[in-house]
């Protein structure tokens, strides 16, 4: 099973990020813009596991979770990956406690490589972003990331992270395995 670890979108970020992406979509058919559901941050890509690694998970997953005290986030600006002349990811980016979420980040990919399921390391590291489109060819997406540069969502309160199975169809449909809360007590 291909699968990740991510922190989910309260429905009022997600709708407040989708009033400001929706009116570009029509000029931009050349992306393949992301759905509302989908959207989410990525904490660890773990790929294809499999099912005995997947069942180790939860157990690392809760103490990964555990370890951390819900994170303020917002969603803000845009960016592009490798760069927006020749994009070839069009995301918004996170604001907040992003020393937080690193650190939950890296707390998560140790529980999984402990379980057995190492993160894909991708070559630009942990960058948080939520991907809003990816281009079928490099794209100059300059004008996209301009206009949402003024974006500026209101922060929510992060107190989850989900396990996640990915499966690759016309549209990625997404399934969660499992949720684990983050620490609800200071002291704990
Ligand atoms: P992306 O949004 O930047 O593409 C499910 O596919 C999630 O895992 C997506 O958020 C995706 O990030 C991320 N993902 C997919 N393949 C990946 C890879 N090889 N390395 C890192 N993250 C990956």
């Amino acid at each position: 099973m291909r699968l990740f670890v991510a922190i989910a979108l309260p429905p009022e970020a997600a709708s407040e990020l989708d009033g400001v992406v929706a009116p570009l979509r029509p000029a931009w058919p050349e992306l393949r813009w992301t759905g509302v559901d989908a959207w989410h941050l990525t904490l660890a890509f773990l790929g294809e596991v499999d099912e005995v690694v997947t069942g180790k998970l939860a157990h690392r997953m809760h103490n990964a979770a555990r370890r951390h005290a819900p994170l303020s986030l917002s969603l803000a600006g845009a960016g592009a990956f490798p760069g927006a002349t020749r994009a070839r990811v069009l995301w918004t980016g996170i604001r907040g406690n992003l020393e937080g979420l690193a650190a939950l980040a890296a707390s998560v990919g140790a529980g999984a490589r402990r379980a057995g399921a190492p993160p894909a390391n991708g070559r630009r590291g942990y960058q948080p972003h939520l991907t809003l489109a990816r281009c079928r060819a490099p794209a100059d997406v300059r004008s996209l990331v301009a206009t949402l540069s003024g974006f500026e969502g209101t922060p929510w309160i992060a107190g989850e992270i989900y396990l996640i199975h990915s499966r690759l169809e016309a549209h990625p449909r997404y399934e969660v395995l499992g949720t684990w809360p983050l620490r609800t007590r200071l002291s704990s």
